[in-house]
């Protein structure tokens, strides 16, 4: 596929990999980014110029509808969902404090939101030329990170909706695809970037990201994130003692 000329909504695209995605593509395309703070979104807009926004907390199932409801009267155009917008709590698995709501939190945004969009949107994009659904996921859906356990989870859970929703739509004019993503260097760490990997930075995750979607990879691995899926077959104990050093 092309990206050029669509009509695209990048969930997150207020920051990192979601903005440097909005960025690359707003010239050629039309741009709607959502998140939950307006000014964060605002900001993004004077950054990038041609760009439109939505307020919407997309784990807030009544915000998320009426977002939908908005897109399909003001851009019936609309061809390509990229499920970007995500997020992690910090977990001890060990420790019970927390640990209900760290899990319903990174369920709710990192697998429940961008299904439910998925679906939300589907019946409109069958009816859409060139339509899409792109899905940012991790290398770590197949070594998980123990102090992201429900974030890893919620993202592996993602990473197997992906692969069943593309078998689903094989014959229609859908294509699903599935970005998996090493370490950016992003708000997302909270300015606690993990020392141990070298990270690379959003703009770069989002060149690779958009070059492997036009080639057409149905998953497309960003940089280290290839090595994650041979280490979990081939030495699955060294993969984990390596995520988690
Ligand atoms: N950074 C990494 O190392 C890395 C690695 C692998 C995969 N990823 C994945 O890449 C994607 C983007 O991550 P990032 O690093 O760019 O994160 P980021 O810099 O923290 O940006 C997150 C974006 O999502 C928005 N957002 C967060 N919660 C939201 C909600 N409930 N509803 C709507 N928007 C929401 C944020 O805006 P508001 O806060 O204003 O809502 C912001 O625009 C995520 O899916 C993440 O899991 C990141």
């Amino acid at each position: 596929m092309k990206l050029s000329g669509d009509t695209i909504l990048i969930t997150g695209g207020s920051d990192g990999i979601g903005l440097a995605l909005a960025s690359a593509l707003a010239g050629d395309n039309t741009v709607i980014i959502c998140g939950r703070d307006e000014d964060r979104l605002k900001r993004a807009r004077a950054r990038i110029g041609e760009v439109h926004t939505e307020v919407c907390d997309v784990t807030d199932a009544a915000q998320r509808q009426a977002m939908v409801q908005r897109l399909l009267q003001l851009y019936p155009q609309l061809n390509v969902l990229i499920n970007n917008a995500g997020g992690k709590q910090p977990t001890n698995l060990l420790c019970d404090q927390g640990i209900h709501h760290a899990m319903a939190r990174d369920l709710a945004l990192n697998f429940e939101a961008p299904v439910a969009l998925s679906i939300d949107l589907l019946s409109h994009l069958v009816s859409r030329p060139r339509a899409a659904i792109i899905n940012i996921t991790t290398g770590l859906v197949h070594l998980p990170k123990v102090e992201q356990v429900f974030y890893c989870a919620a993202k592996a859970a993602l990473h197997s909706y992906t692969r069943s929703l593309r078998w689903v739509l094989r014959e229609s004019p859908v294509k699903v695809h599935e970005v998996l993503l090493p370490l950016v260097n992003t708000n997302f760490h909270q300015g606690e970037l993990p020392s141990t990997i070298r990270a690379i930075g959003p703009e770069e995750a989002a060149r690779q990201a958009l070059k492997g979607i036009r080639r057409g990879k149905a998953e497309v691995y960003v940089g280290k994130a290839s090595l994650a899926p041979w280490f979990a077959v081939l030495a699955p104990q060294t993969g984990m003692g390596i995520m988690n050093r």
